[in-house]
C-alpha cells in the first residue's frame, strides 16, 4: 500500500464520518435525480443468486441499506459480513441491525484492501464503494479467490458512460460531490478486474451508461 492510496482511503473516510448522518436522506433525494436506487439493489441481489444459508460478504456496507434484500434470501440460518471503513457508516448499520433484530450480521471496520475473505463465500458484492478503494482490482481478485465454486461476486458502481451522455459528466459529479464522487474515480475500471478473475460475465448499464451492475462466477 501506498502512502497516496493511505491518503486517499484516509479522505474517503473523512468524508463518510462527516456524512453518515445524511446518508440514508441524501440517497432518497438521489430518486428525484431519477436514481432508481431501489430498483438497482434489487436487481444487485438477484444477481447474487443467493440461497438460504449463505455467508454473504458486502463490502463497503454503509449504513446497512441492502441488508434487509439479502436477508430475505439467505434467511437466519446464513450470514451477512459487513466491511467498511467508517465508523460512523457503521454505526448506522449496526443500529439498524438492532432494530431488525438481525443475529446473523457481523459488521468489521477495515478499508477494503486490508480485509481478509473467509474462506467458501455464497457471495460478495459491494454497491457505490471500489470506486474509492485505489486497489480495487486486488479486493476483486482475492475474493474471487474466496468464493465458492460457482458462486458470485456482483459490483454496482459509476462510469463514464460511452454515449454522447458523458457530457454530462459534469452534473453526475456535482450530485455526487458531497460524497467524494469525482472524475479521476470515474477512470477506475473496477469492471475489468471481474472480467480477468471470474467467468460468464454479465454486465448491466442503467442511468445513461453512469451506473453499471457486473457479476461473475468464480472458476
Ligand atoms: C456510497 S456509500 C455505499 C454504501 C452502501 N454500499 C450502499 O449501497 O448504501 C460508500 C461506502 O463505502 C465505504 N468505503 C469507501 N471506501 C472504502 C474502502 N476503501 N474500504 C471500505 N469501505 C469503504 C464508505 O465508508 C461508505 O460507507
Amino acid at each position: 500500500m501506498t502512502k497516496n492510496d493511505d491518503r486517499a482511503r484516509a479522505g474517503t473516510r473523512e468524508t463518510y464520518e462527516k456524512g453518515a448522518r445524511f446518508y440514508d436522506l441524501m440517497i432518497w433525494l438521489y430518486y428525484l435525480a431519477g436514481m432508481r436506487i431501489g430498483l438497482w439493489r434489487r436487481k444487485v441481489i438477484k444477481a447474487l443468486a443467493l440461497r438460504p444459508g449463505d455467508t454473504v460478504v458486502e463490502i463497503g456496507c454503509g449504513t446497512g441499506l441492502n441488508f434487509s434484500l439479502v436477508e430475505q434470501v439467505i434467511g437466519s440460518e446464513g450470514r451477512i459480513i459487513g466491511v467498511d471503513i467508517s465508523e460512523a457508516m457503521l454505526e448506522r448499520a449496526q443500529k439498524r441491525v438492532r432494530n431488525a433484530g438481525w443475529k446473523n450480521v457481523e459488521l468489521v471496520r477495515c478499508a477494503a484492501a486490508d480485509y481478509r475473505f473467509p474462506r467458501d463465500l455464497g457471495g460478495i458484492f459491494a454497491t457505490g464503494v471500489l470506486n474509492y478503494e485505489p486497489a480495487y482490482y486486488q479486493v476483486i481478485e482475492r475474493g474471487a479467490k474466496a468464493l465458492a465454486r460457482g458462486r458470485r461476486w456482483v459490483i454496482l458502481d459509476y462510469k463514464l458512460p460511452k454515449s454522447w451522455l458523458r457530457h454530462l459528466a459534469p452534473l453526475f459529479i456535482f450530485l455526487g460531490s458531497g460524497f467524494g464522487v469525482s472524475r479521476d474515480l470515474m477512470k477506475r475500471h473496477p469492471w475489468e478486474s471481474v472480467q480477468r478473475h471470474l467467468r460468464n460475465i454479465q454486465m448491466w448499464e442503467l442511468y445513461g451508461g453512469f451506473v453499471y451492475i457486473i457479476t461473475g462466477e468464480s472458476p
